[in-house]
């Protein structure tokens, strides 16, 4: 079993290029292709991949509040991100009807707020009404466009996001002309935009869905996960989508995540199974209460808690063979704020990190004094000497052996191959 040590071992001269880094980047912007700048100084490669597709860099941004507009895109390219999931829109049939139109309300006010898990550690949550898109879908479409032609500017994946129909425990048809218009819809600003005949996509299933009505039922959640990849896929010709399931935090006991995890593995419908999967989106507490509203979303240090735990799980099944089918790739989100808590994740088999919460920290949170949020976010989490991702790298290079035969770190493949178990 490895076990992370609470402050990552590094040589002397390790040490020092990061503090240098680190002190140099407060003042100064980050390089401009900083990951070549990681290659070149900590022989660390960044590449890896996000549903399929290779990407610059680990770090995205996760779906919300903060890939809603144009600009907030914009400032996600300038500084780096490896990738950006925009805001989830909700589906509609050709003649504008959403059934989930309950989740199409406007945003409203957002707070940032300390909150203590369960293990006693402090972290950070953020509280609000909001839900999906609240535009039209035109409007969408129009941002979506826009985003893609900046991404492929600065060399930044972008993803739409999209929550279609569920029906509810005593409802049986699908809208199915939801998915087709929707999906159809999506693909056509795709084909637009990009070269790359595939468009990554999630499907977010997401925690207030968890507090609703609609997910009361195992039974019926299982019916979702079993179902939607391939009405989500069978509306594009073979091939055209690779579909992410952002897998939901339910409010059933912790094994039920992992009966979850099995049935979009082993139990897709007519063995159309996700491409990939988002774990995991935020916590439900139905007694939390916010603005009025009792019952809402929240994250930090109990999220990643159950996160880790399920993943942990989950590949303890996968090596002894539970699975029929390969688990596929994993995008990690929740309560990712310090490279270290990236790295678990990544010991758990994930391949990319996406982040909402760590986005919308204080000023004061980060050493950072000038340029963007994401700016300051990505020297943190990349050359903090204590508990950067850089450092834990390093520190994995040193004491476990994670380079190749060249010397060099190579996230790609590293995913795959360190022991996946946890300290
Ligand atoms: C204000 C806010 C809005 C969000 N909106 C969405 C959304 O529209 N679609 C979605 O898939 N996830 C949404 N999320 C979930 C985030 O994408 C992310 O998966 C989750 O917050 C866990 O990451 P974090 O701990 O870094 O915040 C939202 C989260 C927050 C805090």
């Amino acid at each position: 079993m490895l076990t992370l040590p609470e402050r990552p071992e590094v040589d002397q001269k390790a040490l020092a290029l990061l503090c240098d880094d680190f002190e140099k980047f407060r003042r100064e912007p980050l390089p401009q292709s900083w990951e070549t700048y990681v290659l070149e100084r900590y022989r660390i490669d960044l590449t890896t991949r996000y549903g399929g597709k290779v990407i610059k860099n680990p770090f995205g941004k996760a779906s919300g509040q903060l890939s809603h507009q144009l600009h907030q895109v914009k400032a996600d390219a300038v500084a780096g991100l490896g990738f950006c999931v925009l805001k989830t829109v909700i589906a509609q049939d050709a003649g504008g009807s959403q059934s989930m139109k309950a989740w199409a309300i406007p945003v409203t006010r957002m707070q940032v707020e300390p909150i203590q898990g369960k293990d006693g550690t402090w972290g950070w949550t953020v509280s609000w009404k909001g839900r999906g898109w609240s535009g039209t879908f035109e409007e969408y479409l129009r941002f979506m466009e826009r985003s893609l032609a900046v991404g492929r500017e600065h060399n930044m994946l972008v993803v739409p996001s999209v929550k279609y129909h569920l029906p509810a425990p005593d409802e049986t048809t699908w809208r199915v002309d939801e998915y087709a218009y929707t999906t159809q819809e999506l693909y056509r600003i795709w084909r637009q935009q990009c070269d790359d005949p595939q468009m990554p996509l999630e499907k977010d299933f997401s925690p207030t869905l968890a507090g609703s009505d609609l997910a009361a039922q195992k039974g019926k959640i299982l019916e979702w996960l079993r179902k939607t990849p391939k009405l989500i896929k069978s509306q594009l010709p073979p091939g055209a989508v690779s579909v992410g399931i952002k897998v939901f935090n339910a409010m059933f006991e912790d094994e039920f995540q992992l009966t979850m995890l099995q049935t979009l593995i082993d139990e897709a419908e007519d063995g159309v199974r996700a491409d990939y999967l988002i774990y995991a989106n935020r916590l439900f507490d139905p007694q939390r209460e916010f603005d009025g509203q009792v019952g809402i979303a929240y994250g930090g240090p109990d999220l990643s808690a159950r996160n880790l735990k399920v993943l942990r799980w989950l590949r303890e099944r996968e090596q002894a063979g539970a699975f029929q089918n390969p688990v596929p790739p994993i995008s990690a989100t929740g309560d990712i704020g310090t490279g270290k808590m990236a790295l678990r994740y990544l010991l758990c088999g994930c391949e990319n990190f996406q982040m909402h919460t760590l986005f919308q920290l204080p000023r004061q949170c980060f050493p950072k004094k000038n340029g963007s949020r994401i700016e300051k976010a990505l020297h943190k989490l990349l050359f903090d000497p204590e508990d950067g991702f850089l450092v834990w790298l390093i520190h994995g290079r040193m004491h476990y052996g994670w380079a190749d035969n060249d010397g060099i770190t190579r996230l790609q493949g590293l995913t795959r191959r360190v022991e996946r178990s946890v300290g």
